[in-house]
């Protein structure tokens, strides 16, 4: 694992987004994993900069998003469609018929993991993917566990993720109890994996994930398996490591 120190969020948001950036241009159809959550934010208004001034198409780029909630329509203001056509697609000259999230509405959910799976084998894979790490080592929407879970999967979200993402919804019984996410083998199977971590309250699980035992316990703790991972993080988030 490459680890990039940044000095704050702001730092870290341009390292990151430099390196997107740089795999956009060397491979301009290129598919990128995406993630949702507020560390990402600051990455995708950088990319939306560059774009504004002229140095960066997304003209050629295709992408799949790591997660949905199930139960949420694509317009609604707390789906993750909404929020990365609001952060990203609409801002950029992406064509949004090559952007992909889960359907959160499916009605058949085995039916809706597969497709979801196909999409990702017909790109021929993921050229890298960005992820955000949750408080309780979840990446994407996998949540600690028993074991690791391969494909596109449904899962019931725990206590603490539907507490952290409370803060978005007006009250937390609107958060969904359900979401879809790609699997662990999906992820770890992308060529290379752009992981970004803000905050001194990320700083603990941080270390256990790169640093604490491989287990479905700790999900990210898997990325330590992964050939090509670079960390971003600011100082907060890596002064236990850094
Ligand atoms: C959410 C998302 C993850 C995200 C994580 C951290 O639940 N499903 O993809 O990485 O939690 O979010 P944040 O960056 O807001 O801390």
């Amino acid at each position: 694992m490459q680890i990039i120190k940044a000095k704050d969020y702001k730092d870290m948001s341009r390292k990151a987004a430099g390196i997107l950036a740089a795999q956009i241009i060397m491979k301009p159809d290129c598919v990128l994993g995406l993630a949702t959550g507020s560390t990402p934010v600051g990455i995708y208004e950088q990319l939306i900069q560059w774009h504004k001034t002229g140095s960066l198409s997304f003209a050629g780029v295709r992408t799949v998003n790591l997660d949905e909630y199930k139960g949420l329509a694509p317009g609604h203001e707390q789906s993750y469609r909404y929020f990365m056509d609001d952060h990203l697609f609409s801002h950029v000259d992406i064509d949004k018929k090559a952007t992909h999230t889960p359907d959160g509405l499916a009605e058949d959910e085995a039916a809706e993991c597969r497709r979801y799976d196909e999409v990702i084998r017909q790109m021929q894979g993921v050229d890298m993917q960005l992820l955000g790490l949750g408080h309780n080592g979840h990446i994407g929407f996998n949540e600690p566990a028993e074991a690791f879970q391969k494909g596109t999967h449904c899962v019931t979200l725990t206590e603490s993720t539907i507490q952290a993402n409370s803060r978005l919804f007006e009250r937390i019984e609107d958060v969904p109890r359900q979401a879809y996410t790609m699997g662990i083998k999906t992820i770890m199977g992308a060529k290379k994996i752009l992981l970004v971590v803000s905050g001194q309250d990320k700083a603990g699980i941080l270390r256990e994930a790169c640093f604490g035992p491989v287990t479905p316990k700790v999900p990210a703790s898997v990325l330590q398996l992964h050939p090509d991972v670079t960390l971003v993080g600011d100082a907060e988030a890596l002064s236990l490591i850094g």
